[in-house]
């Protein structure tokens, strides 16, 4: 019998650890929490169309990713979005156009993990609470108190936060997850029935309570009837306000919004606030991955480099090909 590695998270770094492993001929099984795949990368589907809520676009700088990212445009799940950028500073709004490739997922950015899962045995609404040894193998409990396994290793791919309490019997990478502090973000999307009177497409926000707005419907694919804005808050923001009301953020943002955007906001026709616990680390690191060969636990996501899509995806690669050397 071939036992199956575990890997918790269906976001990008699980889901490239998983193809790794598949093509070096590994069987894997991964588990996700959420409905479907994509973590931070996923599409909210909403009355105004699918929204990229969580990751807007991602750049490709190291030479393997670069390599991927051209897999992804062959296959048509993904194309460079070129927005017309703005940058807001001290009040004052100002063209801000560069020679950086923006890439977004095809129609929508959650379209990139969809086309990773393949033939990937994943089993969502599955949040794993306990990563346990019987006597020669790993099992995973989940929140529904069902035992899944054996499994001849573990890969984790969840956020620090939620990877630490899943690492308790390797107490050394826990250790080091647990000291990884990682900000939240609040996101809101504002939907006009009439286009704004902007030629703006993105924003990179300084000195505000928002970072970053993106009109969605600038991305290539995207077929959404009203005009959507996507707005973030900063991280020290989102942390002074993360229990404030969605109504309310929506209401101050909002707020904060039409006062930069430079041409009148009438009012929404629709709105809807996400709030990402758990959307970037403080800072970046060069860990690549988390590995106890002993043990046969991994660890991987943005955390554990830059948290970026590069980051996760690279992460991922590091987690699989550390434990593919491991093996006998
Ligand atoms: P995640 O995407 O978080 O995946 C982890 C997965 O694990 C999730 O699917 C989750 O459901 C699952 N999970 C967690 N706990 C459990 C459990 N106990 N059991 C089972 N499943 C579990 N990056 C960019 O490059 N460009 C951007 O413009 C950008 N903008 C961003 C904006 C926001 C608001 C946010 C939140 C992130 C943004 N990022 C951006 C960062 C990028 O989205 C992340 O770096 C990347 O998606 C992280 O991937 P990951 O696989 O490491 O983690
Ligand atoms: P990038 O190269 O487009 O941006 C990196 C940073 O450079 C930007 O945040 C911005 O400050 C600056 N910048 C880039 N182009 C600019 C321009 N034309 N005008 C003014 N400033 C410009 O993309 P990269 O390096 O791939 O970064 C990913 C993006 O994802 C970043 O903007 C980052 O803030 C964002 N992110 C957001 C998270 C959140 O929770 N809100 C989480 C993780 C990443």
């Amino acid at each position: 019998m071939t036992v199956p590695i575990a890997i918790i998270g269906a976001g990008i770094a699980g889901l490239s650890a998983a193809q790794a492993l598949q093509a070096a001929g590994q069987t894997v099984q991964v588990f996700d929490k959420g409905r479907g795949s994509g973590g931070r990368m996923a599409s909210k589907r909403s009355d105004a169309g699918a929204l990229d809520l969580g990751a807007q676009y991602f750049t490709a700088r190291d030479r393997r990713f670069v390599e991927q990212v051209r897999h992804w445009l062959d296959e048509g799940s993904v194309q460079a979005w070129k927005p017309q950028l703005y940058n807001y500073r001290d009040g004052v709004l100002t063209p801000s156009p560069d020679e950086q490739t923006r890439w977004v997922g095809i129609p929508r950015m959650s379209a990139i993990t969809r086309g990773m899962l393949g033939d990937l045995t994943v089993s969502f609404g599955c949040r794993i609470t306990e990563v346990f040894r019987g006597q020669q193998y790993w099992h995973l409990q989940d929140a529904d108190g069902c035992n899944h396994g054996p499994f001849s290793r573990v890969v984790i791919a969840v956020p620090a936060p939620q990877a630490t309490p899943l690492l308790a019997w390797a107490p050394k990478l826990a250790g080091i997850a647990a000291g990884v502090q990682m900000e939240p973000t609040w996101a809101v999307a504002l939907g006009f029935a009439e286009p704004l009177q902007t030629p703006m497409q993105g924003c990179f926000v300084q000195d505000n309570p928002l970072d970053w707005l993106a009109r969605n419907r600038s991305k290539p694919g995207r077929d959404e009837h009203l005009d959507t804005w996507v707005l973030h808050a900063t991280s020290d923001w989102s942390r002074q306000h993360i229990d404030l009301p969605k109504e309310q953020v929506i209401e101050q943002l909002w707020g904060e919004f039409a006062e930069l955007v430079g041409c009148v906001v009438p009012a929404a026709t629709f709105s809807l606030a996400h709030r990402w616990l758990y959307a970037r680390p403080a800072g970046n690191h060069e860990w690549g991955s988390l590995a106890d060969p002993d043990q046969g636990l991994y660890a991987c996501g943005d955390w554990c480099l830059s948290g970026r899509v590069e980051g996760a995806w690279l992460s991922g690669q590091d987690a699989a090909k550390r434990l593919l050397s491991h093996l006998d």
